[in-house]
């Protein structure tokens, strides 16, 4: 299990491990735990449109915090999450990433509005959960479960167990999101495995990695702002935060 009750203390800094498009990877001296740093800078379409979002990295390590810990409390999944050593900086325990991106779908949009030529916004019934290879270099192409297999990703049971783990985390934070009037439209999440070889979700759950539409006026509150030069992209993220950490008790 990870979260409180195991939070390591006085950690250092140790050498880059990883850099990401919006974070920054870092060793400890701890080898069963990384050092996370958030960044403002955002990509869409695979990294062919860059820009900054001022302030995200900071409000984006919060809101992924606070959802982590929903994640685990309401959903039982276990997550990598132990703590925020200092604004927009997480330490998490180190996994291995199973290279599987899992989408979670209840509405149209996006990539599979297009893909299938529907209208964004349609409900879809049963909730739909999509494979993607976790590869830049090839888009982060879609896969099935035999393709996942044959070309040794993850198993049969590996699938299995992100399939109920997909569906537990989607309970905990779609709830959580429709407490401050928030729709989950679609979001994506990655789970690692730790030393022991348990499944971690890993990653970060942010208006960088989900659809949030507003519930009273429909307006997206998350990166489509930036996607499709909506504005208000900084505004909307602060109002994610705002919700979650200012409003409710979670
Ligand atoms: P898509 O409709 O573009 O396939 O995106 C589905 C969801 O996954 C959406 O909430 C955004 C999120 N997502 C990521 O977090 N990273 C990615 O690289 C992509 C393509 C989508």
């Amino acid at each position: 299990m990870s979260g409180a009750g195991q939070e390591p203390q006085g950690l250092r800094k140790g050498p880059l491990r990883y850099e990401g498009k919006a974070k920054r990877v870092y060793e400890t001296d701890r080898p069963d735990v990384h050092w996370v740093v958030y960044k403002d800078d955002a990509t869409a379409f695979n990294a062919r449109k860059r820009g900054t979002i001022a302030g995200k990295g900071i409000v984006n390590e919060a809101i992924s915090a606070h959802l982590m810990r929903i994640v685990q409390e309401r959903g039982g999944v276990s997550t990598h999450y132990l703590s925020t050593p200092a604004p927009g900086e997480q330490w998490v325990t180190a996994v291995d990433i199973v290279p599987v991106e899992v989408i979670v779908r209840h509405r149209a949009a996006g990539s599979f509005a297009a893909r299938y030529g529907v209208a964004a916004g349609r409900p879809l019934e049963p909730t739909v959960i999509e494979w993607c290879l976790k590869s830049d270099e090839l888009g982060d192409p879609p896969m099935n479960d035999a393709t996942a297999v044959a070309l040794g990703f993850a198993s049969d049971a590996r699938l299995a167990e992100l399939r109920d783990a997909a569906h537990a985390v989607d309970a905990a934070v779609a709830g959580r999101f429709d407490e401050v009037g928030l729709e989950l439209v679609d979001f994506k999440v990655e789970f690692g495995t730790d030393a022991s070889g348990t499944l971690l979700l890993a990653d970060e759950i942010s208006p960088d990695t989900c659809r949030l539409w507003d519930r009273a006026s429909g307006e997206p509150l998350d990166k489509d702002r930036f996607r499709q030069d909506l504005g208000g992209v900084e505004e909307a993220y602060r109002e994610v935060h705002r919700r979650l950490l200012e409003g409710a008790s979670p």
